[in-house]
Order: structure tokens, then sequence, then C-alpha cells
């Protein structure tokens, strides 16, 4: 009996039932996750407790903003986990442009991009844009995603959607209430946060708090209004 392959967005699916893309970069694992085929295509099983986007779609995430196509900025790439999902949704038509400030994770970073043309690794600061403006060309991003795990990660958001996002565009944000303040309840910083941003020019869409798949963090997206 084959395997069962379930369509839950476009670039994104349910192989087996668990939660998978289509592997951009076939034979290469990224964080050994697991490879399945069916009728000769390899998904890669996408592990909702190692990414915080796999997470906010398990919790139901309403809308997916990410496609084929799609023209990714990703601020805290890390070592590539969530990004190389993302190059997965956008294919060969898309590009993740990854900004990861850390060298040794950028090292990591590095590898895990070279099967993958899509995928622009870029060392960087993400609370300065201007340092990787050249790399966009001039292009805008059509979704921002935003995992630095900073104080200020709120005022980072806006700044790089002001210079890089498209009118219209979405942004995904992990809050890490504990980066902000670990001495205030979650909820209130969740709250400040989400005021900041609305500030920043943005509707909220959606918030999905991450527990268990990940503790005190809330998954926010918005879209931006001008
Ligand atoms: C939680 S990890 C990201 C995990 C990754 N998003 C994933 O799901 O696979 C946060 C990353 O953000 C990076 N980071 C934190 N502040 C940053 C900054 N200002 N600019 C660029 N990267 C930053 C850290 O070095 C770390 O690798």
């Amino acid at each position: 009996m084959s395997t069962n392959v379930q369509q839950l967005f476009p670039g994104v699916y349910r192989v087996g039932g668990k939660l998978a893309t289509k592997n951009f970069a076939p034979g290469f694992r990224v964080y050994g996750e697991k490879l399945v085929s069916v009728d000769n295509v390899e998904y890669r099983q996408w592990d909702l407790f190692r990414s915080k986007l796999a997470g906010a779609i398990a919790k139901g995430l309403s809308h997916m903003p990410i496609g084929p196509g799609s023209l990714v900025l990703y601020l805290g790439a890390s070592t590539g986990t969530t990004p190389s999902h993302v190059s997965d949704i956008v294919g060969e038509d898309g590009a993740v442009f990854a900004i990861e400030f850390a060298q040794r994770s950028m090292r990591d970073l590095l590898n895990i991009c070279q099967p993958r043309p899509n995928m622009l690794p870029i060392f960087g600061d993400a609370r300065m844009p201007v340092q990787y403006e050249e790399h966009l060309q001039g292009q805008k991003a059509d979704v921002l995603y935003q995992d630095v795990a900073q104080p200020d990660q709120a005022e980072i958001l806006v700044r790089n959607a002001d210079m890089f996002l498209k009118k219209g565009g979405y942004a995904m944000l992990c809050i890490k209430s504990q980066s902000i303040d670990v001495t205030q309840d979650p909820k209130k910083t969740y709250a400040q946060t989400i005021a900041k941003l609305e500030a920043g020019g943005f509707e909220t869409l959606q918030t999905i708090i991450l527990d268990p798949y990940d503790k005190d963090h809330m998954f926010w997206m918005g879209k931006k209004k001008n």
C-alpha cells in the first residue's frame, strides 16, 4: 500500500500522517530528518519540535503566505533547519535570503545552502539591514520571517520591513518572551510586542502560542499595510 500524501498548503504536505516538504535537494538531509519517497518524489519530514513554523502549522496556521515562487527574507537562519524547509516550499522559482550573525552557525548554513541554489546565506546582523541591502539588489520580499531571540525583536522586524517588505507583504515573527523580559508575564510581553508591530505599520492576522512545541513562544503573523 502506498504512503498517503495530503497537501495542506502549496508546498506543504502531510506524508504518511507527518508534516513534510518536497526535498529541493534530493538525497540531502539537513538535521537528520527522515526522507520518504512516494511515487518518485522525495519528501523531508518536518520536525514540529525543531521548527517553529512547523509547530505553527501543526497548531492551526490559517494562511500560509510562503508558497512556490515566494521571495523570503529570513532573519536568524541559524544552521538552516527551518530555512531549508522554506527553500523546499519556494522551490526553483523562489528565493530565500538567509541572514545569520553567528559564525559557527554560518559554517553549517553555507554547507546546507550548497545543493540549494534558491538559498543565499548572508553573514549579517539583522539589526543593521544596510549590511545586506546590496544582496537584495532592490528586490522586495513577499514574506519576512524572523526568529532572532533578541530583546528588540519588534524593532528589528519593523526596520527590515520598512526597507525590504512589499506593501501588502506578510511578516512572521517568533516572539520569544524570555529574550524580551524574563521577569514579566509572557502575555504582557506578547501584547507589548504586538502593539509595537502594529504601530510599525502591520495588521495582526493571527497569533499562535507554540506550546508544547516551543515553550514561552508566540508565533505572530501580520500584513504590512503600506
Ligand atoms: C532560535 S535560532 C533560529 C532557528 C532557525 N530560525 C530555525 O528555525 O531553524 C536564532 C538565531 O538567530 C541568530 N541571531 C540572533 N540575533 C541575530 C541578529 N541580530 N542578526 C542575525 N542573526 C541573529 C542567532 O545566532 C541564532 O542562530
